[in-house]
C-alpha cells in the first residue's frame, strides 16, 4: 500500500496534468476566489489549489492524511510563498474547535474519504454559523446507463485510484447535512472517461442558526 501511495503522490500532478489545464485549474480559480478568513482545505493532496488562494484568506490550514502527498505539499509551499499550517487530519477527524472557520475547501476529496457522512459532519462542525464549504467534486452520473457502468467499474476503480468512488451523490449528502447550496454549476470533465465526467462546483453555507 505504501509503495502504491508513494507512486500516486509522485505522479499525481503529471497524471491529471492535461485535465488540470483544460478543466480543473480554471474551475479551482473561479471557486477559490470566494475563499476568505480562516480556512481549512481537507485532502489538500500535492497543493494544486495553492496558486488560486486569494489575499482575503487570513489563515490557511492544509490537511492531508497521506504522508507522501503531504511531503509534496510541504515542498510546494515555498514555491507559492504561501504561509500555511500543514496537518495530517483526515476529513473524518479534524482537530479544531466547533465553529472556528470561515471557509472549508474540498476539491476531488469527498469521492475518496472513507465516510462522506462523518467527513461532512466534521466540516459542518468546524464551520462558523454562516461559514462556507467550497467544493469541486466528481459525482454520480445522471443517466441510468452511465450509472450502471459506474457501479460495474467502482470496485476496481477504488483499488486503482486511492479509494475514489464513482457513484457518490455528494450534493445530496451536503444538503442532507443541513447546509444550504448557495451557488452551484454542473460541469463536464472533458476528455475523462464517461464514468468520471460529471462534476459539481459550488458553495454551500452553514445556516446562521437552527430554524
Ligand atoms: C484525488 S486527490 C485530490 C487532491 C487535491 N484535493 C486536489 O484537488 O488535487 C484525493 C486526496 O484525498 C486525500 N484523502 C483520502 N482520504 C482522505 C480522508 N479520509 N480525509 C482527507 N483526505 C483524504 C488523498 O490522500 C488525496 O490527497
Amino acid at each position: 500500500m505504501s509503495f502504491y501511495n508513494r507512486l500516486m503522490a509522485k505522479y499525481y500532478d503529471a497524471a491529471i496534468g492535461a485535465t488540470e489545464r483544460r478543466c480543473f485549474s480554471p474551475w479551482r480559480s473561479q471557486l477559490l476566489q470566494q475563499a476568505e478568513g480562516d480556512l481549512l482545505e481537507v485532502g489538500a493532496g500535492t497543493g494544486l489549489n495553492l496558486p488560486h488562494y486569494p489575499q482575503q484568506v487570513e489563515r490557511l490550514i492544509l490537511s492531508e492524511p497521506d504522508p507522501y502527498m503531504r511531503r509534496r505539499l510541504q515542498q510546494k509551499l515555498p514555491i507559492h510563498k504561501q504561509p500555511a499550517q500543514i496537518t495530517a487530519w483526515p476529513a473524518e477527524k479534524i482537530n479544531l474547535a466547533d465553529g472556528s472557520l470561515d471557509t472549508v475547501v474540498s476539491t476531488l476529496v469527498l469521492c475518496s474519504v472513507d465516510s462522506v457522512q462523518q467527513s461532512l459532519q466534521e466540516l459542518f462542525r468546524v464551520l462558523k454559523p454562516g461559514g462556507q464549504l467550497l467544493f469541486l467534486e466528481h459525482v454520480i452520473a445522471n443517466d441510468a446507463s452511465t450509472v450502471r457502468w459506474q457501479k460495474f467499474w467502482e470496485p476496481l476503480w477504488k483499488c486503482a485510484c486511492g479509494n475514489c468512488h464513482l457513484t457518490r451523490d455528494t450534493v445530496y449528502k451536503i444538503e442532507e447535512m443541513g447546509m444550504i447550496i448557495k451557488d452551484m454549476t454542473e460541469e463536464t470533465i472533458t476528455g475523462a472517461p464517461s464514468i468520471v465526467r460529471r462534476a459539481v462546483i459550488g458553495r454551500a453555507q452553514k445556516p446562521h442558526s437552527k430554524a
